[in-house]
């Protein structure tokens, strides 16, 4: 069978295999892979304990995958493309043989400071080639991989290094953002102090500063100096973990989702291929941190499972100025383009001459991700950055899925504005209504469901298997709930509406409330805060505080930023509050649960729609709050 999808026809007649007969489907598309050992069953799952396998008992290594395999043929041609935060500094590009040898390197790199087969080691690092070398040498020698995004505190890090129990910090001196310097070193080593489980430390040096390393703190650059070039890539079951990637839930503690080898492997590539419609010799980039599941599979693994070239970007898209990514385009004569809305929004507010004076003639498919992309911004980015001619793919999917989840498929599967479109190969997705049951009928509107198992869907969350059925299986018997409501129009195409839960996007990144409530609570004037979502024009949605202050303290800016500083302390600057309201209360229900739909309703100025309030314990506060907002 083959693994491209050129027609409707082909799209529509894939899907119906995969339904009707999964385990025969996804045996004959994995057979574009390289096994050391092949399965003995495709698929075995039980959603109710849940318990999911695919291509059980298959031996692999994904970096084999994604390097070994292309050497022979396209050894030479470019896998890496690296173009720096700074224009006037010299972009990289590696063949697929250089990242072989790097990724042997390192890989040597990290057994030399013992790392080993089911290790957790935890990547905090820039946007740089090194990122990305890292994460597969990880991988390489069977270690798990743990990348946190640069953004985020000490404290954060601190608390997934715990969590994993990670043994080696992979860190550099600092990351250069714009015109900004983060210095990496000082955070990582902040978090040191607060966590126990890391022995070792490998520091990059990116941005040449003199600091002096800690006891058990190495220079990269000494490290990978007279180390062996090439590396036995270990051999690793089907179901062995990969790596683990956090993501934000309705509780405090961050939830390490967990992603096994074949599956995730089998379904990245297969999706990356077919959504972009990916030719030979396409340079393609997505513009996102390798610190988010959309730079796990779709700058590393997807891409190189194809042999692309893959373009990774360490700067900011306003930075010298709002043409930097239509330069870096005409640059490096970009084929495939794959942003976030938050990120087009931000764009189409400069001069369109920031647009026009780029060459964008390369450019064949634009995608997005991350958030729901709204009628405007979706009209400019096909008007002004693909000219009208290039096919649009609003990929729906998350970090817990692993890869794209619906999609239309470039030029291939219709395209409609702001909807994402039709399912991909094998997910079934279903809307469920607000009694728990499937609604069958278009249109519809319900929560977005899915009810079979997909192959690079996670497998649990670190350490907390019950966390895992509870958030994901007990919503609906027998299906995952993904969190988002979603409309599915007459010809069953879906378009996600957002997050029905407790977790906001916030210009494309997945943030909790219960974890920043938690960092402003712990300051001592506050009694107790709330904090929702509402709609902003460039950042899709912005936070909103609400925050009671003890008896006889008045509210004022100083205490605001007091809260934003905590805010960046215990998360990271990406969760700082846009607004925050005082209040005298919250509204409840009689059994103490704060009323965050109501809250949500006043943030966002829908104060003619709060629905029935009666029922609160304390409807009184729902009045003075819409006073105190206006
Ligand atoms: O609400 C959906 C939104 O992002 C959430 C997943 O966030 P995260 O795990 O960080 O992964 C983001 C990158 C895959 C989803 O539950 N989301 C993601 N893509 C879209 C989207 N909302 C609407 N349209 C999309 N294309």
């Amino acid at each position: 069978m083959e693994f491209n999808i050129s027609s409707e026809e082909q799209y529509r007649s894939y899907y119906q295999k995969s339904i009707q007969d999964p385990a025969t489907f996804w045996a004959d598309i994995a057979t574009n892979f390289k096994w050391k050992q092949k399965w003995d069953e495709v698929l075995d799952y039980d959603f109710s304990i849940p318990k999911i396998t695919w291509f059980k008992n298959a031996k692999l290594n994904i970096t084999e995958n994604c390097l070994d395999r292309h050497l022979e043929q396209n050894g030479d041609k470019i896998a890496i493309i690296w173009e720096p935060n700074n224009p006037n500094e010299d972009s990289i590009k590696l063949s697929y043989k250089e990242l072989h040898t790097k990724v042997c390197q390192f890989a040597n790199v990290l057994k030399n400071n013992g790392a080993k087969k089911g290790d957790r080691i935890c990547l905090y690092m820039p946007m740089v080639p090194e990122l990305a070398i890292a994460v597969l040498a990880c991988a390489r020698i069977g270690a798990v991989h743990s990348v946190v995004f640069a953004g985020f505190s000490s404290k954060a890090l601190a608390s997934r290094i715990d969590d994993a129990k990670c043994n080696i910090l992979l860190t550099a001196d600092g990351a250069f953002r714009g015109t900004k310097t983060i210095d990496l070193i000082t955070i990582a080593n902040a978090a040191l102090e607060m966590s126990s489980s890391i022995e070792t430390t490998i520091v990059l040096q990116r941005i040449k500063s003199d600091i002096k390393l800690k006891k058990q703190q190495k220079w990269w650059h000494n490290e990978i100096r007279n180390v062996a070039i090439t590396a036995e890539p270990e051999i690793m079951d089907a179901e062995d973990l990969l790596f683990i990637l956090y993501t934000s839930g309705s509780t405090g503690k961050p939830k390490g989702m967990v992603h096994t080898s074949a599956g995730y492997m089998v379904n990245t590539a297969f999706t990356f291929q077919n959504v972009f419609q990916y030719n030979k010799g396409d340079i393609y980039w997505c513009t996102a941190d390798i610190g988010w599941i959309t730079g796990h599979s779709y700058i590393i693994y997807g891409p190189l499972l194809q042999g692309a070239t893959t373009v990774m970007f360490e700067g900011i898209p306003t930075f010298p100025d709002g043409g930097r990514f239509w330069e870096v385009v005409a640059k490096h004569k970009v084929n495939l383009f794959y942003t976030a809305p938050t990120a087009i929004r931000a764009l189409e507010k400069f001069p369109i001459e920031m647009v026009n004076k780029h060459d964008l003639s390369s450019l064949k498919v634009l995608g997005t991700v991350g958030e729901p992309i709204n009628e405007e911004a979706w009209h400019w980015y096909d008007t002004h950055i693909g000219k009208g001619n290039c096919p649009i793919v609003d990929t729906w999917w998350q970090t817990e899925t692993g890869a794209m989840m619906i999609s239309s498929l470039a030029g291939i599967t219709p395209q409609k504005p702001t909807f994402a479109t039709l399912p991909m190969i094998g997910i079934q997705p279903v809307l469920m209504d607000d009694n728990g049951n499937e609604i069958t009928k278009n249109p519809a509107e319900g929560r977005l469901a899915i009810k079979f198992p997909w192959p690079s869907m996670a497998r649990t969350i670190y350490g907390n298997h019950k966390r895992y059925k509870d958030t994901y299986f007990s919503t609906y018997k027998n299906k995952y709930f993904t969190g988002d409501g979603a409309l599915r129009d007459a010809n069953g195409f879906y378009r996600i509406t957002g997050r029905v839960d407790d977790v906001v996007i916030v210009s494309g990144h997945n943030l909790g409330t219960a974890p920043i409530e938690n960092a402003i609570n712990e300051l001592s004037e506050i009694v107790e805060s709330a904090v929702v979502g509402f709609p902003h024009n460039i950042k899709g949605n912005a936070l909103y505080a609400y925050v009671i202050l003890h008896d006889g303290i008045n509210g004022n800016d100083s205490i605001r930023a007091d809260i934003n500083k905590l805010i960046s302390k215990h998360i990271g600057p990406i969760a700082k509050c846009d607004k925050i309201q005082f209040v005298k209360g919250l509204p409840k229900t009689r059994s103490g649960k704060i009323m965050r739909r109501i809250l949500r309703k006043i943030a966002s100025k829908e104060m003619d729609n709060l629905g029935d309030i009666s029922t609160l314990l304390n409807p009184d506060v729902v009045q003075s709050i819409i006073k105190g907002c206006l």
